[in-house]
């Protein structure tokens, strides 16, 4: 893509909406015309809207590769028999080809298919919001917005990989896909997607979740897909896991390797994963594409962009298209926001390590925790994943984006302040997007500074209603991760190779 190839897309898709600054002709008055004539005003005051939205026809036609811009090339994924780099024919058994061209390109814009477009429009373009009302309660000087992603059907960003990763598989001939889900959230926009698009879908739960959360368990289950508890007595890891720590609350890494065993074991099934991978932080662009034009359409361009990480899908899917003006000299502070009780970027160390806890995975060069590490069962479960996406560990390493850790009750009281003032309920893993926001307007408005903010409101919190039941009976513990813990999880990855 060209220098300015993002501008040149927001530029387009102002120019397409032509209409906004130069409104045809209206003819007779009828009530008909005075409501288009009106609605036709309306738009022309970009100052005072609240949502900026975009046609269908606008939808991203191209997903952004932040790989043609980085700044440091991203390391290889190595082979943890032989500690040489993995090549498609490794990642074969668990991935359709497409998906592993895309994990390797280096191409700067990959086509659409037309098939996930049509999908994706059932709730793309999403909208984006002048938070006027959160300003107003906290009663900073900058300026707010957010990307919601959570008008999607399952409720979150998640879908926006799904849906191209259930339709390659398809293409190549899979008629079933394992995977993990935290929080339920990737559980259900992969049995959403597998859905629509006609295969079988196998889904390993958090078994902390899975007890949290028993409607997410219902909506997999309306969408067709098999759920079951993670560690779970169907695989190999899961017993290994049952027969150490019978009372485990499970993780993200012990699911991993149950669904990566699961679709490893059988010719019919691959293996899909939620976050983390490059193929899945690309297809994510699209929320920041969009909300590229739509600031454009706000008259406005923000100097802080923010967003929570688990694996970083959804950070990165708003982030990188705005990074890589970063990367090409323009002032932008990007933030990441975890919780303190998993804080990968903050305090983990950069190093190969297992993406999942049975080490069924390629080494990955990412900030990692210790692929043994099993968070604290805090309620934002999609934020509990001992590492981070490469794509991300690397941009931190170079300066491109910083992080922030907060401990629960701190982001529950902010979620409930964004609830009272925008109206929106948002995920636990969401409220720390929103509690960085709070943080940065805060600290702007303490030095006298005016700042434009915009955060991914990753997804709605209708299914989290029992975390919010503990938050208001004062329940929820603050739980920071403890130094001796910390060292004792980080000595798994000793001996495992060392990133340049
Ligand atoms: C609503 C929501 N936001 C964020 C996340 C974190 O995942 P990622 O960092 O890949 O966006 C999850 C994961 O389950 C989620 O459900």
């Amino acid at each position: 893509m060209s220098g300015c190839g993002l501008r040149a897309r927001a530029f387009a898709a102002l120019s397409h909406k032509g209409g906004i600054s130069t409104p045809p002709k209206l003819s007779a008055l009828n009530p008909l015309t005075l409501y288009a004539r009106g609605v036709q005003q309306v738009r022309t005051r970009a100052g005072s809207r609240t949502k900026f939205l975009l046609e269908e026809s606008e939808l991203p036609r191209h997903w952004y590769n932040i790989r043609s811009d980085m700044p440091t090339a991203l390391q290889p994924v190595l082979h943890p028999g032989t500690g040489q780099p993995v090549g498609p024919d490794d990642l074969a058994p668990l991935f359709p080809m497409e998906l592993i061209g895309q994990e390797v390109s280096e191409e700067a814009e990959i086509a659409i298919p037309e098939e996930v477009l049509e999908i994706y429009s059932l709730w793309r373009p999403t909208p984006l919001y002048r938070a006027w009302r959160l300003e107003a309660a906290i009663g900073t000087r900058s300026r707010i917005f957010y990307k919601y992603e959570g008008v999607s059907p399952p409720g979150s960003h998640k879908p926006n990989t799904a849906v191209p990763q259930a339709f390659y598989n398809k293409k190549e001939g899979r008629t079933r896909l394992a995977t993990e889900t935290g929080a339920g959230q990737w559980g259900s926009a992969l049995s959403f997607a597998c859905k629509l698009i006609g295969l079988e879908c196998k889904v390993y739960m958090v078994r902390v979740s899975y007890e949290q959360k028993p409607a997410r368990r219902s909506m997999i289950k309306a969408w067709g897909a098999e759920i079951v508890p993670s560690p779970s007595e169907q695989t190999q890891s899961g017993r290994a896991i049952l027969s150490e720590h019978p009372d485990s609350p499970g993780s993200l890494g012990i699911a991993i390797s149950e669904a990566v065993e699961d679709a490893a074991g059988r010719d019919d099934t691959a293996y899909s994963l939620g976050s983390v991978l490059n193929h899945v932080l690309l297809h994510q662009t699209v929320i920041g594409q969009e909300a590229f034009a739509q600031m454009e359409l706000a008259g406005a361009f923000p100097d802080v962009v923010i967003g929570c990480v688990g694996g970083g899908s959804n950070f990165a899917g708003l982030a990188f298209p705005f990074v890589r003006e970063k990367i090409a000299g323009r002032e932008i502070d990007v933030l990441a926001c975890e919780p303190a009780a998993c804080p990968t970027l903050t305090r983990g160390l950069f190093a190969y390590d297992f993406g999942d806890t049975g080490k069924l995975t390629p080494l990955v060069p990412m900030h990692t925790l210790g692929h043994d590490f099993v968070p604290a069962p805090i309620h934002a479960g999609g934020l509990r994943y001992h590492g981070v996406a490469p794509l991300i560990s690397q941009l931190v390493r170079d300066g491109l984006i910083r992080a922030e850790a907060y401990t629960q009750n701190d982001v529950f009281a902010s979620a409930v302040l964004f609830a009272g003032s925008e109206g929106i309920l948002p995920a636990p893993e969401a409220a720390h997007a929103i509690h960085g926001t709070l943080q940065v307007a805060k600290a702007a408005d303490e030095a006298g500074e005016e700042r434009t903010i915009l955060f991914n409101l990753s997804g709605h919190g209708h299914f989290d209603m029992a975390a919010y039941d503990n938050y208001f009976a004062g329940k929820l513990e603050d739980v920071a991760l403890d130094e001796d813990e910390m060292e004792r999880a980080l000595r798994a990855i000793e001996g495992l190779p060392t990133p340049a």
